[in-house]
Protein backbone atom coordinates (compact mmCIF):
# COMPACT_ATOMS: atom_id res chain seq x y z
CA UNK A 1 0.00 0.00 0.00
CA UNK A 2 2.49 2.47 -1.05
CA UNK A 3 1.73 5.35 -3.57
CA UNK A 4 1.08 2.60 -6.33
CA UNK A 5 -0.39 0.28 -4.53
CA UNK A 6 -2.89 2.43 -2.73
CA UNK A 7 -3.50 4.44 -5.11
CA UNK A 8 -4.77 1.86 -7.64
CA UNK A 9 -6.46 0.38 -4.83
CA UNK A 10 -8.54 3.33 -4.39
CA UNK A 11 -9.16 3.76 -8.60
CA UNK A 12 -10.45 0.27 -8.36
CA UNK A 13 -12.85 0.57 -5.95
CA UNK A 14 -13.72 4.21 -6.59
CA UNK A 15 -14.68 2.46 -10.27
CA UNK A 16 -17.04 0.05 -8.45
CA UNK A 17 -14.73 -3.31 -7.59
CA UNK A 18 -14.10 -4.84 -4.25
CA UNK A 19 -10.53 -4.43 -3.27
CA UNK A 20 -8.71 -5.65 -0.33
CA UNK A 21 -4.74 -3.71 -0.05
CA UNK A 22 -2.29 -5.86 1.78
CA UNK A 23 0.18 -4.03 3.74
CA UNK A 24 2.67 -5.58 5.99
CA UNK A 25 4.32 -2.72 7.41
CA UNK A 26 1.86 -2.46 11.06
CA UNK A 27 1.85 0.54 11.15
CA UNK A 28 0.96 1.61 8.05
CA UNK A 29 -1.49 -0.79 8.06
CA UNK A 30 -3.45 1.13 11.38
CA UNK A 31 -3.26 3.87 10.04
CA UNK A 32 -4.72 3.14 6.42
CA UNK A 33 -7.31 1.19 9.16
CA UNK A 34 -8.09 4.16 10.68
CA UNK A 35 -8.18 6.20 7.17
CA UNK A 36 -4.95 7.58 7.55
CA UNK A 37 -2.49 7.31 4.34
CA UNK A 38 0.79 6.32 4.37
CA UNK A 39 2.24 9.68 2.92
CA UNK A 40 0.86 13.04 1.37
CA UNK A 41 -0.89 13.02 -1.64
CA UNK A 42 -3.70 15.06 -2.85
CA UNK A 43 -7.20 13.39 -2.61
CA UNK A 44 -6.56 10.24 -1.17
CA UNK A 45 -7.33 10.44 2.80
CA UNK A 46 -11.10 11.87 1.28
CA UNK A 47 -11.28 8.95 -1.45
CA UNK A 48 -10.27 6.70 1.96
CA UNK A 49 -12.76 8.26 4.02
CA UNK A 50 -15.63 8.04 0.88
CA UNK A 51 -14.85 4.88 -0.04
CA UNK A 52 -16.14 2.91 3.19
CA UNK A 53 -16.20 -0.99 3.32
CA UNK A 54 -15.71 -1.14 0.30
CA UNK A 55 -11.86 -1.14 0.29
CA UNK A 56 -10.62 -3.22 3.40
CA UNK A 57 -7.04 -3.39 4.89
CA UNK A 58 -4.93 -6.87 5.84
CA UNK A 59 -1.55 -7.44 7.00
CA UNK A 60 -1.37 -10.43 5.28
CA UNK A 61 -2.60 -12.22 1.97
CA UNK A 62 -4.94 -15.26 3.61
CA UNK A 63 -5.98 -17.98 1.58
CA UNK A 64 -9.76 -17.20 1.27
CA UNK A 65 -8.65 -13.49 -0.33
CA UNK A 66 -6.40 -15.62 -2.88
CA UNK A 67 -9.17 -17.92 -3.85
CA UNK A 68 -12.15 -15.07 -4.25
CA UNK A 69 -9.50 -12.68 -6.28
CA UNK A 70 -9.96 -12.13 -9.51
CA UNK A 71 -6.65 -10.21 -10.39
CA UNK A 72 -3.70 -10.05 -7.65
CA UNK A 73 -1.61 -6.80 -8.25
CA UNK A 74 1.99 -6.51 -7.20
CA UNK A 75 2.93 -3.29 -6.09
CA UNK A 76 5.91 -3.60 -3.45
CA UNK A 77 9.09 -1.64 -3.95
CA UNK A 78 11.78 -1.85 -6.33
CA UNK A 79 14.91 0.06 -4.74
CA UNK A 80 18.46 0.61 -6.19
CA UNK A 81 20.55 -2.00 -4.93
CA UNK A 82 24.41 -0.49 -4.74
CA UNK A 83 25.32 -1.63 -7.83
CA UNK A 84 22.44 0.28 -9.37
CA UNK A 85 20.44 -2.44 -10.31
CA UNK A 86 17.00 -3.40 -8.74
CA UNK A 87 16.69 -4.95 -5.24
CA UNK A 88 14.04 -7.44 -6.11
CA UNK A 89 13.70 -8.65 -2.46
CA UNK A 90 10.35 -7.55 -1.35
CA UNK A 91 9.21 -8.41 -4.98
CA UNK A 92 10.53 -12.51 -4.32
CA UNK A 93 8.99 -11.91 -1.02
CA UNK A 94 5.36 -11.70 -2.24
CA UNK A 95 6.38 -14.20 -4.84
CA UNK A 96 6.77 -16.94 -2.39
CA UNK A 97 4.02 -15.94 -0.33
CA UNK A 98 2.00 -16.42 -3.44
CA UNK A 99 3.65 -19.60 -4.42
CA UNK A 100 2.64 -20.95 -1.08
CA UNK A 101 -1.08 -19.53 -1.15
CA UNK A 102 -2.40 -20.09 -4.93
CA UNK A 103 -3.97 -23.26 -5.76
CA UNK A 104 -2.99 -25.28 -9.15
CA UNK A 105 -3.99 -23.89 -11.88
CA UNK A 106 -6.53 -21.43 -10.16
CA UNK A 107 -8.01 -18.50 -11.70
CA UNK A 108 -6.72 -15.20 -10.50
CA UNK A 109 -4.40 -13.54 -12.69
CA UNK A 110 -1.35 -12.12 -11.11
CA UNK A 111 -0.46 -8.85 -12.10
CA UNK A 112 3.19 -7.17 -11.72
CA UNK A 113 3.29 -3.49 -10.98
CA UNK A 114 6.47 -2.97 -9.85
CA UNK A 115 8.78 -1.86 -11.91
CA UNK A 116 11.18 -4.47 -12.55
CA UNK A 117 14.04 -5.57 -14.85
CA UNK A 118 12.99 -7.68 -18.32
CA UNK A 119 12.75 -11.05 -17.30
CA UNK A 120 10.78 -10.02 -13.90
CA UNK A 121 7.83 -11.76 -15.12
CA UNK A 122 9.51 -14.93 -16.05
CA UNK A 123 10.88 -15.23 -12.90
CA UNK A 124 7.28 -14.95 -11.52
CA UNK A 125 6.08 -17.86 -13.79
CA UNK A 126 9.03 -20.28 -12.47
CA UNK A 127 8.22 -19.74 -9.01
CA UNK A 128 4.32 -19.94 -9.71
CA UNK A 129 2.20 -23.11 -9.89
CA UNK A 130 2.31 -23.46 -13.53
CA UNK A 131 -0.65 -22.30 -15.69
CA UNK A 132 -1.22 -19.24 -13.10
CA UNK A 133 -2.55 -16.44 -15.49
CA UNK A 134 0.53 -13.64 -15.22
CA UNK A 135 0.94 -10.18 -16.76
CA UNK A 136 2.89 -7.09 -16.24
CA UNK A 137 1.31 -4.07 -16.08
CA UNK A 138 3.55 -0.87 -15.18
CA UNK A 139 2.47 2.09 -13.77
CA UNK A 140 3.24 5.77 -15.19
CA UNK A 141 1.46 7.76 -12.17
CA UNK A 142 3.03 10.84 -11.08
CA UNK A 143 3.69 11.50 -7.10
CA UNK A 144 1.76 14.44 -6.52
CA UNK A 145 -1.32 13.83 -8.96
CA UNK A 146 -0.98 9.41 -8.67
CA UNK A 147 -4.83 9.74 -8.32
CA UNK A 148 -5.51 11.74 -11.33
CA UNK A 149 -2.93 9.59 -13.13
CA UNK A 150 -4.21 6.41 -11.86
CA UNK A 151 -8.01 6.75 -13.07
CA UNK A 152 -7.34 9.15 -16.17
CA UNK A 153 -4.05 7.34 -17.54
CA UNK A 154 -2.41 8.34 -21.01
CA UNK A 155 -2.02 4.15 -21.13
CA UNK A 156 -2.93 0.83 -19.75
CA UNK A 157 0.16 -1.20 -21.15
CA UNK A 158 -0.20 -5.12 -20.24
CA UNK A 159 2.99 -7.22 -21.18
CA UNK A 160 1.58 -10.83 -21.21
CA UNK A 161 1.20 -14.17 -23.20
CA UNK A 162 -1.95 -15.04 -21.79
CA UNK A 163 -5.34 -14.31 -23.34
CA UNK A 164 -6.61 -15.09 -19.93
CA UNK A 165 -4.98 -12.15 -18.27
CA UNK A 166 -5.18 -9.78 -21.55
CA UNK A 167 -9.27 -10.28 -20.91
CA UNK A 168 -9.04 -10.00 -17.45
CA UNK A 169 -7.15 -6.35 -17.05
CA UNK A 170 -9.26 -5.28 -20.13
CA UNK A 171 -12.78 -5.90 -17.92
CA UNK A 172 -11.07 -4.74 -14.66
CA UNK A 173 -9.79 -1.51 -16.26
CA UNK A 174 -13.04 -0.80 -18.22
CA UNK A 175 -14.91 2.40 -17.01
CA UNK A 176 -10.74 3.91 -16.92
CA UNK A 177 -10.04 2.70 -20.26
CA UNK A 178 -13.49 4.25 -21.74
CA UNK A 179 -12.63 7.36 -19.85
CA UNK A 180 -15.83 7.76 -18.41
CA UNK A 181 -14.67 7.66 -14.73
CA UNK A 182 -16.65 10.81 -12.54
CA UNK A 183 -13.84 12.34 -11.20
CA UNK A 184 -13.55 11.94 -7.12
CA UNK A 185 -14.85 15.22 -5.07
CA UNK A 186 -12.00 17.57 -4.87
CA UNK A 187 -10.18 16.14 -7.80
CA UNK A 188 -10.49 17.66 -11.71
CA UNK A 189 -10.98 15.06 -14.51
CA UNK A 190 -8.47 15.97 -17.26
CA UNK A 191 -9.86 14.69 -20.60
CA UNK A 192 -12.90 12.78 -20.50
CA UNK A 193 -11.56 10.48 -23.55
CA UNK A 194 -11.07 6.72 -24.12
CA UNK A 195 -7.08 6.07 -23.20
CA UNK A 196 -5.29 3.42 -25.26
CA UNK A 197 -4.84 -0.52 -24.03
CA UNK A 198 -1.71 -1.62 -25.26
CA UNK A 199 -0.50 -5.10 -24.74
CA UNK A 200 2.51 -6.70 -25.71
CA UNK A 201 4.88 -8.85 -24.78
CA UNK A 202 6.06 -9.13 -21.18
CA UNK A 203 9.58 -7.81 -22.03
CA UNK A 204 9.02 -5.25 -24.16
CA UNK A 205 6.22 -3.84 -21.47
CA UNK A 206 9.01 -4.32 -18.59
CA UNK A 207 11.00 -2.38 -20.86
CA UNK A 208 8.80 0.09 -21.63
CA UNK A 209 8.31 1.70 -18.47
CA UNK A 210 12.16 2.17 -18.04
CA UNK A 211 12.20 3.98 -21.13
CA UNK A 212 9.53 6.52 -20.21
CA UNK A 213 11.32 7.33 -17.28
CA UNK A 214 14.88 7.55 -18.73
CA UNK A 215 13.24 9.66 -21.67
CA UNK A 216 12.25 12.01 -18.91
CA UNK A 217 15.37 12.19 -17.08
CA UNK A 218 17.43 12.50 -20.55
CA UNK A 219 14.72 15.64 -21.38
CA UNK A 220 15.94 16.99 -17.78
CA UNK A 221 19.32 16.80 -18.57
CA UNK A 222 19.52 17.89 -21.40
CA UNK A 223 17.51 21.22 -21.06
CA UNK A 224 20.16 21.43 -17.07
CA UNK A 225 22.98 20.79 -19.78
CA UNK A 226 21.61 23.79 -21.87
CA UNK A 227 21.34 25.67 -19.00
CA UNK A 228 25.07 25.50 -18.01
CA UNK A 229 25.72 26.41 -21.86
CA UNK A 230 23.24 29.69 -21.81
CA UNK A 231 25.29 30.88 -18.49
CA UNK A 232 28.43 30.57 -20.22
CA UNK A 233 27.45 32.26 -23.17
CA UNK A 234 25.06 34.77 -21.43
CA UNK A 235 21.84 33.43 -23.19
CA UNK A 236 18.39 32.66 -21.12
CA UNK A 237 17.53 29.26 -21.23
CA UNK A 238 13.68 29.98 -20.44
CA UNK A 239 13.45 31.54 -23.59
CA UNK A 240 15.84 28.45 -25.45
CA UNK A 241 13.19 26.20 -23.78
CA UNK A 242 10.18 28.25 -25.17
CA UNK A 243 11.27 28.02 -28.70
CA UNK A 244 12.19 24.25 -29.18
CA UNK A 245 9.78 22.89 -27.11
CA UNK A 246 6.76 24.71 -29.22
CA UNK A 247 7.98 21.92 -32.20
CA UNK A 248 5.59 19.05 -31.01
CA UNK A 249 8.36 16.65 -31.77
CA UNK A 250 10.04 18.16 -28.57
CA UNK A 251 7.55 19.19 -26.77
CA UNK A 252 7.54 22.26 -23.71
CA UNK A 253 7.19 19.68 -20.96
CA UNK A 254 10.57 18.60 -18.82
CA UNK A 255 12.06 21.01 -20.11
CA UNK A 256 12.62 23.44 -16.94
CA UNK A 257 16.22 23.84 -15.74
CA UNK A 258 17.16 23.36 -12.11
CA UNK A 259 19.02 21.43 -9.67
CA UNK A 260 18.13 18.04 -11.33
CA UNK A 261 15.79 15.55 -11.17
CA UNK A 262 15.47 13.60 -7.84
CA UNK A 263 12.86 11.50 -6.39
CA UNK A 264 11.71 7.46 -5.89
CA UNK A 265 11.93 6.79 -9.61
CA UNK A 266 13.88 8.90 -12.32
CA UNK A 267 16.94 8.24 -10.28
CA UNK A 268 16.33 4.65 -9.48
CA UNK A 269 14.78 3.27 -12.72
CA UNK A 270 17.72 5.48 -14.57
CA UNK A 271 20.41 3.41 -12.93
CA UNK A 272 18.46 0.39 -12.86
CA UNK A 273 18.22 0.49 -16.56
CA UNK A 274 21.41 1.42 -17.47
CA UNK A 275 22.63 -2.24 -15.27
CA UNK A 276 20.21 -3.80 -17.11
CA UNK A 277 21.49 -2.65 -20.42
CA UNK A 278 25.29 -3.17 -19.31
CA UNK A 279 24.39 -6.43 -17.62
CA UNK A 280 22.80 -7.57 -21.37
CA UNK A 281 26.43 -6.88 -22.75
CA UNK A 282 24.88 -3.27 -24.66
CA UNK A 283 27.00 -0.53 -22.54
CA UNK A 284 23.75 2.37 -22.26
CA UNK A 285 25.79 5.58 -23.30
CA UNK A 286 23.80 8.34 -23.38
CA UNK A 287 22.02 6.91 -20.11
CA UNK A 288 25.19 7.45 -18.19
CA UNK A 289 25.83 10.44 -19.10
CA UNK A 290 22.43 11.57 -18.28
CA UNK A 291 23.21 10.65 -14.57
CA UNK A 292 26.39 12.10 -14.06
CA UNK A 293 24.91 15.33 -15.64
CA UNK A 294 22.46 14.82 -12.75
CA UNK A 295 24.68 14.68 -10.34
CA UNK A 296 26.55 17.16 -11.61
CA UNK A 297 23.90 19.69 -11.75
CA UNK A 298 23.22 19.11 -7.98
CA UNK A 299 26.80 19.68 -7.23
CA UNK A 300 26.76 23.06 -9.50
CA UNK A 301 24.73 24.77 -6.32
CA UNK A 302 27.34 25.01 -3.75
CA UNK A 303 29.80 26.06 -6.05
CA UNK A 304 28.05 28.54 -7.60
CA UNK A 305 26.67 30.06 -3.85
CA UNK A 306 30.86 29.50 -2.62
CA UNK A 307 31.40 31.94 -5.77
CA UNK A 308 28.74 34.07 -5.71
CA UNK A 309 28.93 34.81 -2.05
CA UNK A 310 31.53 37.88 -0.43
CA UNK A 311 34.25 35.43 1.54
CA UNK A 312 32.71 32.02 0.23
CA UNK A 313 30.18 29.86 2.20
CA UNK A 314 31.87 29.21 5.37
CA UNK A 315 30.21 31.18 8.66
CA UNK A 316 26.94 31.78 6.14
CA UNK A 317 23.65 31.46 7.46
CA UNK A 318 21.99 29.92 4.25
CA UNK A 319 17.63 29.44 3.90
CA UNK A 320 16.78 26.41 2.20
CA UNK A 321 13.08 26.97 0.86
CA UNK A 322 11.85 23.29 -0.18
CA UNK A 323 13.24 19.72 0.62
CA UNK A 324 10.79 17.03 -0.84
CA UNK A 325 12.15 16.47 -4.51
CA UNK A 326 8.61 18.16 -6.13
CA UNK A 327 6.00 20.51 -4.90
CA UNK A 328 2.87 18.49 -3.82
CA UNK A 329 4.11 15.17 -2.02
CA UNK A 330 6.15 14.71 1.41
CA UNK A 331 8.59 11.96 -0.50
CA UNK A 332 12.37 13.00 0.48
CA UNK A 333 13.71 9.66 -1.51
CA UNK A 334 17.08 11.28 -3.42
CA UNK A 335 15.80 14.84 -3.16
CA UNK A 336 18.07 17.11 -4.81
CA UNK A 337 18.08 19.05 -1.55
CA UNK A 338 19.57 16.52 0.70
CA UNK A 339 22.76 16.28 -1.63
CA UNK A 340 22.81 20.50 -1.98
CA UNK A 341 22.69 20.88 1.94
CA UNK A 342 25.61 18.10 2.67
CA UNK A 343 26.96 19.96 -0.18
CA UNK A 344 26.48 23.49 2.09
CA UNK A 345 27.35 22.25 5.17
CA UNK A 346 30.82 20.44 4.22
CA UNK A 347 31.57 23.92 2.92
CA UNK A 348 31.09 26.00 6.69
CA UNK A 349 27.67 27.01 6.13
CA UNK A 350 25.09 26.71 8.50
CA UNK A 351 21.50 26.13 6.57
CA UNK A 352 17.68 26.79 8.42
CA UNK A 353 15.37 24.55 5.95
CA UNK A 354 11.69 25.26 5.69
CA UNK A 355 9.04 22.66 3.57
CA UNK A 356 5.52 23.11 4.10
CA UNK A 357 4.94 19.27 4.55
CA UNK A 358 8.28 17.32 5.43
CA UNK A 359 8.08 20.24 8.09
CA UNK A 360 10.52 18.58 10.60
CA UNK A 361 12.58 16.69 8.31
CA UNK A 362 15.78 18.79 7.56
CA UNK A 363 18.77 16.66 7.54
CA UNK A 364 20.98 16.89 10.29
CA UNK A 365 23.38 19.49 10.69
CA UNK A 366 20.79 21.77 9.00
CA UNK A 367 18.06 23.27 10.83
CA UNK A 368 14.00 22.82 10.44
CA UNK A 369 12.65 26.20 10.38
CA UNK A 370 8.95 26.78 11.50
CA UNK A 371 8.23 29.40 8.77
CA UNK A 372 9.46 31.06 5.31
CA UNK A 373 10.35 33.84 8.12
CA UNK A 374 11.97 32.06 10.40
CA UNK A 375 13.91 30.12 7.75
CA UNK A 376 15.20 33.59 6.08
CA UNK A 377 15.30 35.21 9.50
CA UNK A 378 19.30 36.56 9.44
CA UNK A 379 19.97 34.25 6.48
CA UNK A 380 22.81 35.55 3.55
CA UNK A 381 21.31 33.55 0.62
CA UNK A 382 18.13 32.12 0.35
CA UNK A 383 17.62 29.17 -1.92
CA UNK A 384 14.46 28.11 -3.62
CA UNK A 385 15.07 23.81 -4.20
CA UNK A 386 11.16 22.86 -4.43
CA UNK A 387 8.44 25.08 -6.37
CA UNK A 388 5.95 25.07 -3.92
CA UNK A 389 3.49 27.85 -4.85
CA UNK A 390 4.12 29.77 -1.43
CA UNK A 391 7.63 30.18 -2.40
CA UNK A 392 6.99 30.95 -6.56
CA UNK A 393 4.87 33.95 -4.69
CA UNK A 394 7.93 35.20 -3.23
CA UNK A 395 8.60 38.74 -3.22
CA UNK A 396 11.49 40.95 -1.77
CA UNK A 397 9.28 42.19 1.10
CA UNK A 398 8.84 38.65 2.29
CA UNK A 399 12.48 38.35 2.67
CA UNK A 400 13.12 41.19 4.86
CA UNK A 401 14.53 39.78 7.64
CA UNK A 402 17.60 38.64 5.57
CA UNK A 403 21.15 40.06 6.46
CA UNK A 404 22.19 39.67 3.16
CA UNK A 405 20.69 39.62 -0.54
CA UNK A 406 21.28 36.71 -2.54
CA UNK A 407 18.13 34.61 -3.92
CA UNK A 408 18.88 31.41 -5.86
CA UNK A 409 16.03 29.59 -7.52
CA UNK A 410 16.97 26.48 -8.08
CA UNK A 411 13.59 25.67 -10.03
CA UNK A 412 13.69 28.91 -12.22
CA UNK A 413 10.37 29.43 -10.97
CA UNK A 414 10.27 32.67 -9.51
CA UNK A 415 9.55 36.19 -10.76
CA UNK A 416 12.83 37.56 -10.79
CA UNK A 417 11.25 41.00 -11.30
CA UNK A 418 9.61 40.23 -7.80
CA UNK A 419 13.41 41.48 -6.20
CA UNK A 420 14.86 44.58 -7.58
CA UNK A 421 17.22 45.11 -4.75
CA UNK A 422 18.64 41.23 -4.52
CA UNK A 423 20.88 39.51 -6.87
CA UNK A 424 18.88 37.42 -8.25
CA UNK A 425 20.64 34.27 -9.73
CA UNK A 426 18.58 31.20 -11.39
CA UNK A 427 19.86 28.35 -13.33
CA UNK A 428 20.71 29.24 -17.50
CA UNK A 429 18.84 32.54 -16.35
CA UNK A 430 22.25 34.62 -16.03
CA UNK A 431 22.17 38.33 -17.61
CA UNK A 432 25.01 39.56 -19.53
CA UNK A 433 26.79 41.11 -16.79
CA UNK A 434 27.60 37.93 -15.45
CA UNK A 435 28.98 35.92 -18.61
CA UNK A 436 32.30 36.17 -18.04
CA UNK A 437 32.21 34.94 -14.58
CA UNK A 438 29.81 32.21 -15.23
CA UNK A 439 31.60 31.24 -18.67
CA UNK A 440 35.20 30.74 -16.23
CA UNK A 441 32.89 28.96 -13.91
CA UNK A 442 31.37 26.71 -16.22
CA UNK A 443 34.53 25.70 -17.41
CA UNK A 444 36.29 25.11 -13.59
CA UNK A 445 33.30 22.76 -13.00
CA UNK A 446 34.08 20.37 -15.79
N1 LIG B 1 6.05 6.20 -6.57
C1 LIG B 1 5.84 6.42 -7.85
O1 LIG B 1 5.65 7.55 -8.29
C2 LIG B 1 5.83 5.26 -8.83
C3 LIG B 1 5.34 5.48 -10.13
C4 LIG B 1 5.34 4.41 -11.02
C5 LIG B 1 5.87 3.18 -10.65
N2 LIG B 1 6.37 3.02 -9.39
C6 LIG B 1 6.91 1.71 -9.02
O2 LIG B 1 5.93 1.04 -8.24
C7 LIG B 1 6.58 0.25 -7.22
C8 LIG B 1 6.10 0.68 -5.86
O3 LIG B 1 6.52 2.01 -5.66
P1 LIG B 1 5.92 2.92 -4.47
O4 LIG B 1 6.50 4.26 -4.61
O5 LIG B 1 4.44 2.74 -4.45
O6 LIG B 1 6.56 2.15 -3.23
P2 LIG B 1 6.43 2.46 -1.68
O7 LIG B 1 7.75 2.30 -1.10
O8 LIG B 1 5.67 3.74 -1.49
O9 LIG B 1 5.45 1.31 -1.18
C9 LIG B 1 5.75 -0.04 -1.15
C10 LIG B 1 4.87 -0.67 -0.08
O10 LIG B 1 4.95 -2.07 -0.14
C11 LIG B 1 4.95 -2.59 1.18
N3 LIG B 1 5.47 -3.95 1.16
C12 LIG B 1 6.75 -4.34 1.02
N4 LIG B 1 6.83 -5.70 1.05
C13 LIG B 1 5.56 -6.15 1.17
C14 LIG B 1 4.99 -7.44 1.25
N5 LIG B 1 5.75 -8.53 1.19
N6 LIG B 1 3.65 -7.55 1.38
C15 LIG B 1 2.88 -6.45 1.44
N7 LIG B 1 3.37 -5.19 1.38
C16 LIG B 1 4.70 -5.04 1.24
C17 LIG B 1 5.78 -1.58 1.93
O11 LIG B 1 5.60 -1.69 3.32
C18 LIG B 1 5.27 -0.28 1.35
O12 LIG B 1 4.14 0.21 2.03
C19 LIG B 1 8.09 0.44 -7.44
O13 LIG B 1 8.56 -0.58 -8.27
C20 LIG B 1 8.15 1.77 -8.19
O14 LIG B 1 9.30 1.87 -9.00
C21 LIG B 1 6.35 4.03 -8.47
Amino acid sequence: MGYVGLSTALALTWTGHEVCGIEIDKRRLEGLRRGQAPFYEPGVEDLLARLGARLTFAGELSPETVRDADVIMITVGTPSRPDGAADLRSLDQVTAVLAGTLPPRGSAVVVNKSTAPVGTLDRIAEALPAGTPLATNPEFLRQGQALVDTLYPDRVVVGTHSAVAAERLRAIYAPILDGEVAPPPGLRAPRREARPYLVMDPRSAELAKYAANAFLALKISFINEMANVCEAVGADVDQVADVIGRDPRIGRQYLRAGIGYGGSCFPKDTRALHAIAGTSGYPFQLLKAVIEVNQLQAARVAKRLERALPGGLAGKRIAVLGLSFKPGTDDMREAPSLAIIADLVARGAEVRAHDPLVATKAPPPAVSAASVADAVDGADAVLVLTEWPEYVALTETDLVGMRGSLIFDGRNALDREAFPNMTYMGVGRAGRASVKAEAAATREDR
